[in-house]
């Protein structure tokens, strides 16, 4: 993740192959209940910053950098659409009953396609931050995004400048013997 960014545009065929990289990921019962909100330039972006972060939240942790991204791009969440999928017959559950679901795959289904996005950003040499949308209601309203529609977070795009990392970074990276359970727990 980069947090400050300079002023050049993105190529928009840059973009397009970051949309389309993001739309090839997997999806449960291939449901691609996936919906990508695109905003470019600083009249786009900036309805967006205005309505899910008006207490300008990442300048007062010395990131002012991140609101000059030129691309935004917005995942979405579509629960309703894999409780629909998996009711027809080759799934079976008519009752479309959310607790069936040991994962709620909606939001894996996103992340997957999140992750080709960065991947994809980082591939045509531009930086990303992905971050948490604190304020989904302002942000529904400010684009008209149904309310059956959940952002799982943002994708802020853009050429990277010299960045501060995350103080979290300070955590360090847990050792791979701690992560990987080989042949058991
Ligand atoms: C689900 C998720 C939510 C995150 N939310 C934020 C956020 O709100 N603000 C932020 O600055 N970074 C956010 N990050 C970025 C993480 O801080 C970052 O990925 C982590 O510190 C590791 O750094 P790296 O991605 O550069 O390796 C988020 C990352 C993930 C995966």
């Amino acid at each position: 993740m980069v947090r400050n960014f300079d002023e050049r545009p993105v190529p928009p065929e840059t973009l397009e192959q970051i949309l389309a990289n993001a739309q090839r990921g997997p999806s449960a019962g291939f449901t691609q209940g996936l919906d990508l909100l695109v905003l470019v330039g600083p009249g786009q972006t900036g309805r967006f910053w205005a309505a899910v972060s008006p207490d300008r939240g990442f300048e007062g942790r010395g990131w002012p950098g991140v609101y000059r991204a030129p691309v935004v791009v917005v995942p979405l969440a579509h629960r309703q659409a894999y409780l629909d999928r998996y009711a027809e017959p080759d799934k079976g559950w008519t009752d479309r009953d959310g607790a069936r679901w040991p994962v709620p795959y909606w939001y894996v289904d996103a992340a997957f396609a999140t992750m080709l996005a960065l991947l994809s950003a980082v591939d045509a040499g531009l930086g990303a931050l992905f971050f948490g949308i604190r304020e989904p209601a302002a942000f529904r309203a400010a684009f008209g995004v149904p309310d059956d529609r959940e952002p799982i977070g943002a994708i802020a795009l853009g050429y990277p400048a010299p960045d501060r990392p995350s103080r979290s970074l300070r955590r360090g990276r847990r050792p791979s013997e701690s992560v990987v359970h080989r042949g058991g727990w």
